[in-house]
């Protein structure tokens, strides 16, 4: 009488692949459900509702003298993260006696509830495993009976079926899976904000939840406030905002966008939506979630809040603006695009495509040196208007005329010169105090910071991993000098602990060799090479190491770093200590047939749409890994192969679609990248990975998507040569090294998002029974007078044809109480 039930009734993949005669956990559930129900015929339905992913009974035989007896059933199977029931009940037993299950061997689980029904959650394991329990009765008059059953734990596996590819204007998950939304543009963060009216009116985004969320965190709160990392039911939602569907924010989209003057009022909006948001979060119970609008935690933090810089370029003279005239503080962060977390509980947000809100007069370009003009040209901080024509506004506050990067003054001193160079940089964030200055560590570099994923290992060094946005740019590795020692993540001063493991290091920079091994090559001054010159651009010479945390990008190309397919995300599988790195695709400029590389090894066409449009390149993109030599975050080598390769299943050929992915898992331009938490069974012994998709190439079937994946290791392929197609017809052959092929078992589509977004941000409660997702930029081309997406409204309602979308987070939840995925 002991069951194991799937909880969506799907049948695993591993067991399809499996050629041996085992049978699989779903055939012996379903034949134990049906035992189940044959033998609880009339149980109720609260029986049923408590039925999760196994249902164990302890329950009564025929009558004893002292009417409570007890026995155990068959034993159970289930595997890892999933919900299980223990369900004692003495049929005939009659009022007085008590009832309880305790564990007796195997990894301990926590029992939720009491008497005689308890459930537990699967616990991560590393190979089947027996937990046993122990169901005791007492009868009013003291005589005791116990049975006990026996649960075998299998390790954890994707527990969900494959959501197929989706065109509606709303999120899809799988069955058995809710979503909540929860913080969404411009929500409330402070009490006397006004509800958000979504029409274009309103107005005070530093008081409210940004535009284009993307990288997310959830920093746990204890009951009576403060940190505690452990906590699954209260805690602070911090969420960068990358950037703007700017036609939404304004009643008929912004005024003058290229010359000037504009409206102050509408700049100041644009200005405040972008940032970090600090939102707190709670369960009622169950993992009924909702944000707390009036929390005395909550914060914004936007292009006007007060930094300051540390580590080696702090106090540069290219740092030196009329705000900050010694260089070592500045205002604001801008275009926060994907994160880090540290052990001690501080929050990395990455300014990622920074160079494009700056704007520089034609009449600049004679004022500055050939150095300057050399590195704004790599970083390209070329407009002449800046992306929103900020600096036009009608007003002379700095807040404005920061963004016009033209020399004006007679020093840096007296001008924003220099502005373009506080940006660029991973800012630490104390997520706990909302009066806490962010600090801009430079030793991390500067270029367009995608994430800086951190492993941290006792008594190794800090690792921190960092993708460049932009085609042909690098992936970069800071370590630090101190060694990590794992009683620091207790502090209490947690900024100052990002003092002691971010402000002195030595940054690297990655070279993919062929052969599948690969080089940190370290970015030193006295050791980098003048970068040299480049058409009529002529040699840079690095004056200091703060020239090269300031030009990373152009030290990077002295040392003979690796150009890749736009370096997105990075995440360290808790395991194995593995780095995965998504590159999320690359144009036929970008990757030519002719400059392909064994770490970027695609050149073909994904035909899209009825009309066949060519997209020629590498427009689905990759996902790279690697493992340190020795396993230690200061390795100077390691090893190297491709994970995964996107594509369109039902276009691509076997020189395309190189891990073989179908219908239920196909997928292009991966971008964020994320381990389940070791906290949970998601996160250990075969920990799960997501995928988040941001993708113009692909959506002629579907919108963008997160997946799941449970992946091998480095080395579990092997080489291979692809023969690549280009426009001409011409065809050339590239050799590299892959990961095993994507199977039903071990890469599935999770979620599919609404018209238009892009799904970035990603993080679970601790326990895992909570997954928070960033739904960005729904409606992204519709126009203020026709959203093209009325997203969230659209998830639970058929919304008027003028409502507006707004990015926000979701929280999915399992309707069992399991854990996601598993
Ligand atoms: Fe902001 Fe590279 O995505
Ligand atoms: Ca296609
Ligand atoms: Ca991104």
């Amino acid at each position: 009488m002991t069951e194991g039930l799937p909880a969506n009734g799907y049948t695993d993949g591993d067991v399809d692949t499996n050629s041996t005669t085992e049978r699989s956990l779903e055939s012996m559930a379903a034949e134990r459900y049906s035992r189940r129900q044959a033998l609880f015929r009339g149980a109720g339905a609260t029986t049923m509702a408590f039925m999760g992913t196994a249902l164990l009974a302890a329950c009564g035989d025929d009558d004893d003298q002292e009417g409570v007896s007890v026995s155990a059933g068959a034993n159970a199977a289930t595997s890892a993260g999933r919900v299980v029931t223990l369900t004692g009940s003495p049929e005939n037993g009659y009022g007085g006696y008590r009832t309880g299950w305790a564990q007796t061997s195997g990894t301990t689980v926590e029992l939720i509830g009491s008497g005689s029904t308890v459930t537990f959650i699967a616990p991560g394991v590393a190979a089947a495993t027996d937990l046993v329990f122990t169901f005791t009765a007492t009868s009013s008059l003291g005589k005791v009976r116990t049975a006990t059953t026996t649960v075998r734990v299998s390790p954890g596996v994707l527990g969900f079926t494959a959501v197929a590819h989706s065109l509606a204007d709303v999120v899809k998950v799988p069955t058995g899976y809710s979503v909540t939304v929860m913080t969404r543009l411009g929500d409330p963060l402070a009490t006397g904000v006004s509800t958000y009216a979504n029409d274009g009116t309103d107005g005070n985004f530093a008081q409210r939840i940004g535009d284009h969320g993307d990288g997310l965190h959830f920093f746990g709160l204890a009951a009576a406030g403060g940190r505690d990392d452990n906590s699954s039911t209260r805690g602070l939602m911090v969420q960068n905002h990358e950037n703007l569907n700017v036609q939404y924010l304004h009643p008929n989209g912004p005024t003058n966008v290229s010359t000037g003057p504009r409206p102050a009022a509408e700049a100041i909006k644009e200005i405040e939506a972008h940032g970090v948001s600090v939102s707190e979060y709670v369960d009622a119970g169950s993992r009924k979630w909702s944000y707390v609008p009036t929390s005395s935690y909550n914060r914004r933090i936007t292009p006007n809040t007060p930094m300051s810089f540390h580590g080696p370029a702090a106090g540069s003279a290219m740092l030196v603006t009329a705000y900050s005239t010694n260089g070592t503080a500045g205002r604001g962060t801008i275009n926060n695009c994907a994160n880090g977390m540290t052990p001690w509980a501080t929050n990395l947000t990455c300014e990622e495509n920074w160079a494009g809100y700056f704007r520089r007069d034609a009449a600049d370009d004679a004022k500055r040196s050939v150095r300057e003009m050399t590195a704004f040209a790599r970083f390209g901080v070329t407009s002449r208007t800046g992306n929103y024509a900020w600096s036009f506004a009608d007003s002379t506050d700095s807040i404005y005329t920061k963004w016009n990067a033209s020399i004006i003054g007679a020093t840096a001193a007296e001008d924003y010169r220099n502005e373009p160079n506080q940006y660029g940089w991973v800012v630490e964030i104390d997520p706990y105090d909302p009066a806490s200055t962010p600090r801009k560590r430079t030793a991390l570099g500067r270029c367009g910071h995608e994430g800086a994923f951190v492993r941290a290992v006792n008594g190794q060094k800090l690792g921190v991993y960092m993708g460049d946005d932009s085609r042909r740019e690098y992936l970069y590795k800071f370590v630090s000098s101190a060694t990590y020692a794992a009683a620091d993540a207790a502090t209490t001063s947690r900024l100052a602990m990002g003092d002691k493991y971010l402000d002195t290091g030595t940054l690297y920079v990655a070279k993919f060799n062929a052969d599948g091994t690969g080089q940190w090559l370290p970015m030193v001054f006295g050791s980098v090479p003048n970068r040299a010159a480049v058409g009529s651009t002529p040699e840079y010479v690095f004056a200091d190491q703060a020239d090269i945390l300031v030009n990373t990008r152009l030290a990077a190309d002295a040392l003979g770093a690796t150009p890749m397919d736009r370096p997105e995300w990075t995440a360290g599988n808790p395991v194995t200590g593995e780095i995965y790195l998504t590159l999320t695709n690359n144009n036929a400029a970008g990757r030519p047939i002719n400059g392909t590389d064994a770490a970027n090894p695609r050149h073909y066409n994904d035909p899209k749409g009825a009309s066949n449009t060519v997209q020629y390149g590498n427009p689905n993109g990759h996902i790279v890994r690697l493992r340190e030599d020795g396993d230690t975050t200061a390795a100077t080598t390691f090893k190297w192969d491709i994970y995964l390769f996107g594509a369109d299943a039902a276009d691509a050929g076997a020189n395309v679609n190189i891990s073989g992915l179908t219908a239920d898992n196909d997928f292009s331009s991966p971008d964020g990248a994320y381990f389940s938490r070791a906290t949970n069974p998601a996160g250990q012994f075969n920990p799960v990975l997501w995928i988040e998709t941001d993708d113009g190439a692909l959506t002629d079937r579907t919108n963008c998507m997160l997946l799941a994946a449970i992946p091998g290791h480095v080395g579990d392929g092997g080489a291979k040569t692809i023969t690549n197609t280009a426009s001409t017809g011409a065809t050339a052959t590239q050799a590299t090294v892959v990961g095993a092929p994507a199977t039903a078992a071990n890469l599935r589509r999770f979620l599919v998002g609404p018209v238009q977004c892009e799904i970035t941000g990603i993080d679970s409660t601790p326990d895992g029974r909570t997954l928070f997702v960033g739904i960005q930029h729904p409606g992204e081309d519709g126009t203020p007078a026709a959203p093209s997406s009325h997203w969230p409204d659209s998830q639970t309602g058929t919304p008027a044809a003028t409502v507006r979308p707004r990015s926000a987070v979701i929280a999915i939840t399992k309707d069992d109480g399991g854990v996601i995925a598993l």
